[in-house]
């Protein structure tokens, strides 16, 4: 929980200080959803950190865990150099869960066999409960649960109690007969697992015996601690986008450092219409801190300049922004470092899981787009936090509510909702388009029941007519999606009228658009953003 990414992530750091009684340590075996497995435990009361597979059994005793969960990943367990824990581990007096290939690396080591499925099972499959008595307490006898393996435990019957089976899978959810072993081969973390948050209140209550303490006060006080004791008599330089992430770790840096925080708002001509000015009156109002605004738009623009590669685009953005912040802050005093609101799926997404085998779907602009010699030190406070848990902590820091709960914008802007490459006449466009749809969206009441709403210039251009005449013109996409993590979302069933309204309108109302298009992809194997 260190904020600082100059520091490894590991044992020693994250623990010495832990103020918590009841710690449950994932290992993480580089599973897209390891940190989602700790949200959901942090989430239910107990608190819950990350480590490293092959952390050693003496740091984990050190931790006093009380039970540990050993994640799924995507290696198989006969691959050269899939992640292993130390089979000691099994033998620690606390209770194991382990998902997917964490049951699958603890079965083989427990005597069991593990082989390869005919088929690779992905998606939702129907278990088949046979033992309610601990693990699976209090689930309905046939329940829905996300599977995602090739691998799966077999012949395991001589040291294993069956609890769950599914059509493909005999061995779905299993207890060790004489060990306080337990494993899954779904996955109780993910939303489409309905009861996947029961399983895990079970191993949590019924058989680590946790009692409910953590809650995210204790998260902030601890990061302000720690920040409070890193930075020293320091400088910090913050980037405001205006957004979620950076508005709560600016309140967090304030409540840490007062006045030795200076916020850095670059408009980079990639904002929606009016954010500048919405964002310099809101922050002035709210909050007592040095803001700064900075007019970039020439240089982004120029930067991005017949690019269409939308990695490069991010990479351009985030090195420029870097180069702003340093010439924005060079006049300041003992600037040592710049804060961001990197949060966890940013980190993952871009294959930083701590494990290093998540796969990198997406270079963010705010983690794998920074230059190497920054210049600062990284603070990124939010780097364990999941978008619902970094709003919760808004609240408790008591950022108003419109502030909280807006919706994320992402860090490269606009540039990336732009297919292809980039104008200032097609961002003014855009920006036209996401006007109206958002008009309409929070007068039909559907903000807070969406997680993201905009539009995108797709690259393609479509024939229309109006009036006599053909015309030639762009197609713009609508995305609305709701989400709990943005790890998965759904797209959003707006209403068939409101998409009416928004489609006439935009086709009326903004020139050089004649086609309005609705994105019905859900993530994944969509993504939120369409680059
Ligand atoms: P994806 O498209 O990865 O988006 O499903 C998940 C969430 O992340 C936001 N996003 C970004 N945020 N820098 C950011 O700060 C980025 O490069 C970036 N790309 C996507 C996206 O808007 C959504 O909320």
């Amino acid at each position: 929980m260190v904020p600082f990414r100059k520091y490894p992530r590991n044992l020693t750091m994250s623990t010495t200080a832990l103020p918590h009684s009841e710690v449950i340590p994932v290992l993480d075996f580089g599973s897209q959803y390891a940190q989602l497995i700790a949200r959901r435990v942090r989430e239910a009361g107990a608190f819950s950190v990350l480590v490293a597979p092959d952390t050693p059994i003496e740091k984990l005793r050190e931790l006093n865990p009380k039970g540990i969960i050993l994640s799924g990943g995507p290696s198989s367990v006969y691959e050269e150099g899939a992640p292993r824990c130390d089979p000691k581990l099994l033998e620690l007096d606390v209770p194991i869960l382990g998902i997917c290939y964490g049951m699958q690396i603890a079965c083989q080591l427990l005597g069991a066999d593990v082989r390869q499925a005919r088929h690779r099972e992905y998606g939702r499959a129907q278990a088949h409960i046979t033992d309610h008595s601990d693990l699976l307490a209090n689930l309905p006898d046939d329940t829905t649960v996300w599977m995602s393996h090739g691998d799966q435990v077999a012949d395991a019957d001589e040291h294993f109690d069956v609890l769950a089976t599914t059509p493909t899978c005999p061995y779905a959810a299993v207890r060790h007969k004489t060990r306080k072993f337990f494993g899954v081969q779904f996955h109780p973390e993910v939303t489409h697992t309905p009861h996947g948050v029961d399983v895990l209140h079970n191993f949590l209550y019924q058989i680590c015996g946790c009692t409910d303490t953590w809650r995210m006060s204790d998260f902030m006080e601890k990061q302000v601690t720690e920040i409070r004791a890193a930075v020293g008599s320091d400088r910090v330089v913050c980037g405001l986008s205006g957004g979620v992430d950076s508005s709560v770790v600016a309140a967090l840096l304030a409540k840490a450092i007062g006045k030795q925080l200076t916020c850095i708002f670059v408009d980079n001509g990639l904002l929606r219409k009016n954010e500048r000015s919405l964002v310099e009156t809101t922050f002035r109002d709210h909050f007592d801190i040095d803001l700064r605004v900075i007019d970039a738009e020439a240089q982004f623009l120029g930067d991005l300049e017949g690019i269409v590669d939308p990695q490069e685009k991010r990479r351009r953005i985030g090195h420029r922004f870097i180069d702003v912040f340093k010439e924005a802050s060079a006049d300041l005093p003992h600037v040592k470092y710049l804060a961001q609101g990197t949060l966890y799926p940013d980190v993952i997404e871009s294959g930083q899981s701590l494990a290093g085998t998540a796969a990198n779907i997406k270079l963010h602009h705010n983690v794998g787009g920074l230059p190497a010699e920054l210049g600062f030190d990284l603070i990124e406070p939010l780097r364990d936090l999941f978008k619902d848990e970094v709003r919760k902590l808004g609240e408790v820091l008591g950022l108003p509510e419109a502030m909280v709960w807006r919706h994320p914008f992402p860090g490269p802007g606009l540039a990336v909702r732009v297919m292809g490459d980039i104008t200032k006449p097609k961002l003014d466009l855009l920006r036209d388009c996401d006007e109206i749809l958002l008009e309409e969206i929070v007068a039909n009441n559907l903000y807070r029941q969406t997680s993201q709403v905009f539009a995108v210039l797709t690259n393609t251009q479509a024939v229309g007519v109006m009036g006599d005449g053909r015309t030639y013109e762009a197609v713009v996409a609508i995305r609305a999606v709701t989400t709990q993590d943005f790890m998965t979302a759904d797209w959003a069933r707006i209403p068939y009228e409101v998409l009416a309204v928004i489609s006439n309108r935009i086709i009326n109302e903004v020139r050089g658009v004649n086609r309005v298009v609705y994105d019905i992809s859900s993530k994944p194997p969509a993504t939120i953003e369409w680059e």
